[in-house]
């Protein structure tokens, strides 16, 4: 689910590349794109992720010799509801056309915590911008959780919060979602659409 997760934020990253100046990765860990093909585009980089996250990833970069000085590295806890602070004290400029990818983040975060997100998003991005993210159905997050992935689960310290309810139309339940978020849904692809308790997740755009 993951490789073809990743496959599908490829696209959408695509899609919205062209008009757009700035990625921000919120809940980066090692996500690798500020230092691929991406880095070649006229896009200025940040990552956001938690203190000691941070620190583990900006040594991985450079263990691996990887180019970073075009990426800005910002630490923040998106539990906290004033995070944003962080991003709009850096460099990021709130009048560029910014690309906001939310990757694998969603699920460990309270639905307090995402809606403050996507409201402070849209209060600091331009007109135009999008969030690529992925959210997660409830009876999934239920089923990983008591099951071996529970185990790894303990081992990092990590618990599954946010999802939504996949079991019965979706498309419908996604798009209550963002219009209760105050923001327009503009792509979804959904992820186990053939399980009889509905999809597992969705990759979804949402516009600012
Ligand atoms: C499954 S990893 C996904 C990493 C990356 N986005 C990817 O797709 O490869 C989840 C990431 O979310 C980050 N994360 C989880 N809760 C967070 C929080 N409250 N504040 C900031 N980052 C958080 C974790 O530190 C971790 O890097």
């Amino acid at each position: 689910m993951v490789f073809s997760r990743s496959a599908r934020f490829d696209e959408l990253i695509e899609d919205y590349a062209g008009a757009a100046t700035q990625l921000v990765v919120l809940g980066a860990g090692l996500d690798t794109r500020a230092y691929g093909p991406l880095a070649n585009s006229d896009m200025t980089f940040f990552e956001i992720d938690r203190v000691d996250v941070q620190r583990a990833k900006r040594k991985a970069v450079s263990r691996a010799g990887l180019a970073a000085n075009h990426v800005h590295y910002i630490e923040a806890d998106l539990g906290e509801a004033d995070w944003v602070l962080g991003l709009v004290s850096s460099t990021y400029d709130p009048t560029k056309i910014t690309i906001f990818l939310w990757e694998g983040v969603t699920l460990y975060l309270t639905e307090a915590a995402v809606r403050t997100t996507l409201a402070s998003l849209r209060a600091h991005a331009a007109p135009g911008s999008v969030v690529v993210l992925d959210l997660y159905a409830q009876g999934f997050l239920k089923t990983i959780g008591r099951g071996a992935a529970a185990a790894a689960l303990k081992a990092t310290n990590e618990s599954l919060d946010f999802g939504l309810d996949f079991s019965t139309d979706p498309h419908r339940v996604l798009s209550d979602f963002a219009t209760s978020a105050n923001v327009q849904l503009v792509a979804a692809h959904f992820i186990g659409s053939a399980n009889r308790s509905g999809p597992y997740m969705t990759v979804a755009a949402f516009r600012l």
